[in-house]
Parts: C-alpha cells; sequence; structure tokens
C-alpha cells in the first residue's frame, strides 16, 4: 500500500505523518517513510539546490525536472521495492506536489507535466492521497511564527500559493476514489483523529 500526503506550506503535514506513523507502528504495521524532495541520498543532494535561496535565478523548467530528477531516484530506489515487498510506504509529498506546484501554481501545461510524471514515476501512483486543505496565508502565517526554515518555495507569492490550494482542491475532486480533503485549519488532534478514521476504513 502506497498512502501520500499533500497540502500547501505550512499545512502541518510533517507533524500530523509523524504522529500517524507512530500510532500505525504501534499498531502492527511495518512503515516505510520518505519525504518529498529526498528521501534518498542522490535525491537529498539535488533538494540542496532546488531549496536554496541562493538559486532565486532558477527558471520554473528546470525545478520541475529536479523535482522530476529527485523523484525518480526515489522511486526506483526506496518506493517500488518496498511497495513490491508488501510494505506500507508513506510520502511527504509525491509527484501530485508537480501538479500542483508547477502546473496550477506556475501554469504549466496539466497533460504535459502528467506525461512527464507517468515516465518519472514509471505510472506508479499512490492507493490514497491524503490532502491537508488550509488557506495558504494561515499556513505560510503558521511556517513564519513556527520559526520553520523559509526556502525558495515559501518565498513565492501569495497568490501562487492560492493557485496551489486550488489546484489540490481540484485534482482532489477529478480522482475522489483516490484522494481525501482533510480540513487543516483546526485543532491538531482533530486532525490526527480525522486521517487514522479515514486509514482505518481504508485498511480494514
Ligand atoms: P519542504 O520544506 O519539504 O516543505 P513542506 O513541509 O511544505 O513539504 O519544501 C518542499 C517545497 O517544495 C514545498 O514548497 C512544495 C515544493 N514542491 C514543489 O513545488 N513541487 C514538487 O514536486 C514537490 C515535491 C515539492
Amino acid at each position: 500500500m502506497f498512502i501520500t500526503f499533500e497540502g500547501p506550506d505550512g499545512s502541518g503535514k510533517s507533524t500530523q505523518i509523524k504522529k500517524t506513523v507512530q500510532q500505525l507502528t504501534d499498531a502492527g504495521w511495518e512503515v516505510v517513510l520518505t519525504r518529498e524532495p529526498g528521501g534518498t541520498e542522490i535525491s537529498d543532494q539535488i533538494r540542496e539546490v532546488i531549496m536554496s535561496m541562493k538559486n532565486k535565478q532558477m527558471s520554473p523548467r528546470t525545478e520541475i525536472l529536479l523535482f522530476c530528477s529527485a523523484r525518480a531516484q526515489l522511486v526506483d530506489e526506496l518506493i517500488r521495492p518496498a511497495v513490491a515487498a508488501g510494505q506500507m510506504v508513506i510520502s511527504d509529498r509525491y509527484a501530485d506536489s508537480t501538479l500542483a506546484y508547477q502546473g496550477f501554481g506556475h501554469g504549466f501545461d496539466q497533460r504535459v507535466l502528467k506525461d512527464l510524471l507517468d515516465f518519472t514515476t514509471g505510472n506508479l501512483w499512490p492507493d490514497l492521497t491524503l490532502l491537508l486543505d488550509i488557506p495558504p496565508e494561515k499556513g505560510l502565517q503558521r511556517r513564519l511564527s513556527n520559526k520553520l526554515e523559509w526556502n525558495r518555495m515559501d518565498d513565492y507569492q501569495l497568490a501562487f500559493h492560492q493557485r496551489v490550494r486550488e489546484g489540490y482542491l481540484s485534482l482532489a475532486k477529478a480522482s475522489p476514489e483516490r484522494w481525501q480533503v482533510i480540513n487543516a485549519d483546526q485543532e491538531a488532534d482533530k486532525i490526527q483523529a480525522e486521517i487514522m478514521r479515514i486509514l482505518q476504513d481504508r485498511l480494514k
């Protein structure tokens, strides 16, 4: 089973994922946790290039190809073998982030990106995707007030992040069998309870 978490910056994804993995592990599941961009030694090196505030002049097409390069390595080295071995893989972001950020955010053609992502992932798409939905102004505010690392992606304008959020919601609407939308603008415990309810339902 391959599960991904998606959401705008500052949606509280990382915290929720940590708690989810803990609960699943306590319940006896063997969980492989990874994140994007990154997750392998090579992908982490590519992440440095993508995120560095030094690279403000990076062109959006370069950005897309770097995200995809990091992802191809992660799929081949870690995700595909783990899924094939019957393990539960949870990823903090995956190919849908490219559709949301580079597609809806930067305005690249969805069909072109979808073909590129099929190639990048060797057609490996998640069984379940949980979208932690939050208005971007709240998400970015949370990121600032928690003094989390501010990276080049956070630095894009609010309008960009608004398009990302709307993009996620339309992806979820288009494939309701794969996506579950969770309101992330509420207390952390409530969000966690909702995540576990959805997972328990799927894992029955
Ligand atoms: P990260 O610090 O991991 O943020 P988060 O905690 O929000 O996941 O930064 C990842 C950033 O990269 C985030 O702004 C989303 C962006 N991103 C893309 O634009 N495209 C992609 O394909 C991926 C995987 C991430």
